[in-house]
């Protein structure tokens, strides 16, 4: 019998797709678990279903002494100490590619709903002061034709690329490494240095991982280079921009403005933030439509049953436990 602990209630009927050889514990509240019950809970089972909300470190692998599979429920797994999964030969899989198309539809409805201030817009027509159409009511960014800059060219990035041709605008990139030249060529996107990404785009949108190399990739200096006119996204992860230098910047407006779906401190918002007109905030939710939060649900059903059945997971974060596990045969 294997036994599986869930963090949070999925969607859909996913303690079916478990057969009778598992036994699955899922937490009973509708809140983030807390440290010391999932060091508690992750006791006795061999795989864990975790949330990117759940820091999966040392001390909670260490606790999970017949632990083979860690499957982190989102595309993201800078929640996790993969060094100390491999470490310990525990499998680390996670839910790409399902949740793309989800993630730049997203990005995208920030961007028009910033540029066009959609949300002021609303705020506006329901408290019942919308007093007839006027020349120069919300005036806000033009999108169609702009330039947008895209940081982190993974398939998140490239979706939203291929969106923005629709939207007949010049696309460049910045990213670890270039993209092969025909990508390039058949997403209109071009490469260039952060700075002329920065200096440039009237649109910048994040959308490369958490690494020690991108915490605060945008500060300060880098809000200073933008167009006092451009458009700051961030659906990747909080900590790539620190939240105090942008929260500045939108109050002195050196940028026009700012869509938000993950913070530094999530789910704190740095104070203030939440007070200026010119953001639209939500709450991490780039994945969530129901086709996509149920395909993640069969992946990571998929992915643990295969290690605990002694199959190499589809999305493997740690490939090295499986060529060590491999070498041990
Ligand atoms: C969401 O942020 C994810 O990483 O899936
Ligand atoms: C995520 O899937 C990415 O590579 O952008």
């Amino acid at each position: 019998m294997h036994s599986i602990f869930v963090t949070r209630a999925l969607p859909g009927d996913f303690l079916s797709k478990f057969g009778s050889a598992y036994s699955v514990k899922v937490y009973p509240y509708d809140r983030n678990i807390t440290k010391d019950e999932l060091l508690t809970y992750v006791k006795d089972c061999s795989g864990l279903i975790s949330m990117l909300s759940d820091p999966i470190d040392e001390d909670v692998l260490a606790a999970g002494k017949n632990l083979k599979v860690v499957a982190n429920y989102a595309v993201g797994f800078n929640n996790i100490d993969v060094a100390a999964a491999t470490a310990r030969g525990i499998a680390v899989v996670n839910t790409p590619d399902v949740l793309t198309e989800a993630s730049a539809d997203l990005a995208w409805a920030l961007l028009l709903a910033t540029s066009r201030r959609i949300l002021e817009g609303d705020a506006m027509t329901r408290d019942g002061k919308f007093r007839g159409w006027a020349p120069e009511l919300l005036l806000g960014m033009p999108v169609y034709g702009q330039t947008l800059g895209i940081i982190g060219a993974g398939r998140i990035g490239r979706a939203v690329a291929r969106r923005a041709k629709g939207f007949g605008m010049r696309i460049l990139y910045h990213n670890r490494s270039r993209l092969a030249a025909e990508v390039e060529e058949e997403l209109g996107m071009t490469y260039v240095g952060l700075e002329e990404l920065l200096t440039e785009s009237d649109f910048i949108t994040l959308h490369c991982p958490l690494t020690p190399e991108t915490k605060h990739l945008i500060g300060a200096a880098e809000l200073a280079k933008m167009k006092p006119t451009a458009v700051l996204i961030n659906t990747a992860r909080g900590p790539v921009v620190d939240e105090a230098a942008l929260l500045k910047a939108l109050r002195n407006k050196e940028i026009f403005g700012a869509g938000l779906d993950v913070y530094e401190r999530e789910p704190l918002l740095t104070p203030g933030l939440a007070d200026l007109p010119n953001v639209v905030l939500t709450p991490h939710i780039a994945s969530a439509d129901v086709r996509t939060r149920l395909a993640m649900v069969d992946m990571v059903v998929e992915d643990v049953i295969a290690v605990l059945e002694g199959h190499r997971p589809s999305n493997l974060v740690n490939p090295e436990v499986w060529e060590r596990r491999k070498g041990d045969e």
